[in-house]
Formats: C-alpha cells, sequence, structure tokens
C-alpha cells in the first residue's frame, strides 16, 4: 500500500493522531535525525503547483531539505501536462523518478487520479476541495498553546470552503465541535456536513456569526476569494457581515485563539485589530505548516518508523 495524504477522511484517528505526535517530535528532537542521519536521506519529493503558494510551497521545500531529502519544484505549465499529457501518464512517468510527489491543483479529482496512478506517496498541496496539511499545522497550533483539542470548540466564520472542509474532516476525526456560520448562499455542501454526521463529528453549521463564535475556543477565518473562485465583489458582499472583528471575538470565550491559514486580508474577512492583536496566532499556524509536513513526509516517504 502506497501511503498517500490526500485528506484526513481516509485516515483514522489513531493514524492522524501518531502523525501528530511524530511532528511534535521531529520539531522537538532536531528534524527526526538518527546518528546524525535524516529520515528522508536519499529521497527526491517533487513539489507540483498548478496555482501560486508561498507557505506550501517553501516549508514543503525546506523540511524535505531538514529530514535529509531533497526537492524538485514545478510548475503545471512548465510540465506537459499543461500541454495535454494526461495525469495518469504524469503520475506513472514521475513514480519512476522520484519518491513523492507533493501537488496543488485545483481539480480534486485529478489529485485522486494522479494518487491511483502513482507508485510513490502524493500528497494534497490544497484542492478546491480540502487542504488537510493545513488543518494539521492548525491543530498542531491549538495544542501547542492550548493542550488537546479533543472536546473544544471551534468555530469557522465566512466562505465554506476547501480550508472549511478539512476543519469538518478533523472535528470527526479528531473529536472537538465545529460550528460553522457562512451566508446561506455560501453554506456547506450537505454531502460534507452528511460525512461529518456519519463519522461522528459535532457540526453546526448556520448563518449566525455571533451564534457560532459564542463561548468558543478558537475562532478560525479564511479569505472570501479562493483560487479559482469568480464574482468577488458579490462575495464580498455576501459575506461582510462575518468579518472577524473586536466585538465578534468578545463573544467567543476569553483565551479563545485565533487563525487563518492566510494570506490574510486585512479590513476584510478579519480586521488588523484581530489579526495583529494578542489572541492571534496566524505566524505559529504558519511555521506548523513546517513542522507538521514534516511529520506528515516522514509517514508518507518513510513510514511510521521514521516517526
Ligand atoms: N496557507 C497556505 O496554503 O498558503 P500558501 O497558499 O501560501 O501556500
Ligand atoms: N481558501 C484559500 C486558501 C489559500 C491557502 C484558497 O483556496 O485560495
Amino acid at each position: 500500500m502506497v501511503r498517500h495524504f490526500l485528506d484526513l477522511t481516509e485516515f483514522d484517528s489513531a493514524t492522524l493522531r501518531q502523525i501528530m505526535e511524530g511532528a511534535k517530535r521531529i520539531k522537538s528532537t532536531r528534524n527526526g535525525a538518527r546518528d546524525g542521519v535524516g529520515p528522508l536521506a536519499g529521497k527526491v519529493l517533487a513539489l507540483v503547483f498548478e496555482q501560486p503558494s508561498t507557505r506550501t510551497r517553501v516549508s514543503f521545500d525546506v523540511g524535505m531539505r531538514e529530514l535529509g531529502g531533497q526537492t524538485l519544484m514545478l510548475t503545471g505549465a512548465e510540465m506537459q501536462l499543461g500541454r495535454g499529457e494526461t495525469i495518469a501518464d504524469t503520475a506513472r512517468v514521475m513514480s519512476r523518478y522520484v519518491d513523492g510527489i507533493m501537488i496543488r491543483i485545483l481539480d480534486h479529482d485529478s489529485l485522486t487520479e494522479l494518487a491511483a496512478n502513482a507508485t510513490v506517496p502524493v500528497i494534497n498541496g490544497l484542492t478546491r476541495r480540502s487542504h488537510p496539511c493545513q488543518i494539521m499545522a492548525d491543530i498542531l497550533t491549538y495544542e501547542e498553546h492550548r493542550g488537546p483539542i479533543t472536546g473544544k470548540t471551534v468555530s469557522w466564520l465566512g466562505d465554506s470552503n476547501n480550508v472549511m472542509a478539512s476543519w469538518v474532516h478533523a472535528a470527526a476525526r479528531f473529536n472537538f465541535r465545529l460550528k460553522i456560520a457562512t451566508p446561506e448562499e455560501l453554506a456547506p455542501p450537505h454531502k460534507l456536513l452528511d460525512w461529518a454526521r456519519t463519522n461522528g463529528g459535532e457540526v453546526i453549521a448556520g448563518e449566525d456569526a455571533e451564534d457560532a463564535a459564542a463561548d468558543s475556543d478558537c475562532i478560525v477565518t479564511d479569505t472570501w476569494v479562493s483560487m479559482g473562485d469568480s464574482e468577488a465583489e458579490r462575495r464580498h458582499n455576501l459575506l461582510k457581515p462575518y468579518q472577524v472583528n473586536a466585538r465578534l471575538m468578545s463573544r467567543a470565550k476569553k483565551d479563545a485563539l485565533f487563525m487563518h491559514c492566510l494570506p490574510a486580508h486585512r479590513g476584510e474577512e478579519v480586521t488588523a485589530e484581530v489579526m495583529d492583536g494578542p489572541q492571534s496566532v496566524v505566524f505559529d499556524e504558519a511555521e506548523n505548516r513546517l513542522h507538521a509536513q514534516k511529520g506528515i513526509l516522514a509517514w508518507c516517504l518513510g513510514g511510521p518508523e521514521a516517526l
């Protein structure tokens, strides 16, 4: 079995916890090196970007190097993919050269097709549907600041997008309550909420931002216009009431954290006051992309023993 990292839904809670604890250990024990040799020495990871990225690109590149491996950066446009070579053939060819493929591609079915045809691990670096590496970093960040996330309440305010979907998956797998507030028109897909229900996730979705923020341990938001979205002005108008500001933060617990995967737009989904305020841990989140992904890389390319 090839160890892909495509979505949190693909894993049981114990395996995700094992990867998370491995990431924490690697973070605290100097890159997981044994006798000075990194666990991924001699391995090469291809980083494929069909869309722009700052954090994902740099953190995977640096993380792989810190684990002793090497990377190869490619953009979709530079590859024959951009000229019509199929995803399946690309997967078969790349599997002959590299030890793993991290890809950012909007079309989620292309990600799963790549994984189905690759004989090396494939890691989801964001699709239109989900962003699982981000949420592993977010949970690592929450737990570093506040201890176990199990039993806590996280609130998502704004658009129902890829990052929110991975939070829904995480609520079921890491056993916390997720309260979502979105405009009706941008409500989470029924299929996603049904998945949460059948997997024991306590996910409550509605339209009232203040209700969703009430007594929360962690307030989370994201851009109002994700990569691939159109009608920016219309989305802005719909989402204005969901801006995370001091008034909304005051509905949450006094020690609630504020999270955002970044890039952020001050004055839109979050005010500068909250984004740069004492409850914000957004730059710890960004740093933890590196550490969480080192856990993921070690598990995918090195196996459980590399954790
Ligand atoms: N949060 C995140 O994935 O950022 P990038 O788009 O910069 O990779
Ligand atoms: N929801 C955002 C996340 C960016 C990291 C997007 O898809 O553009």
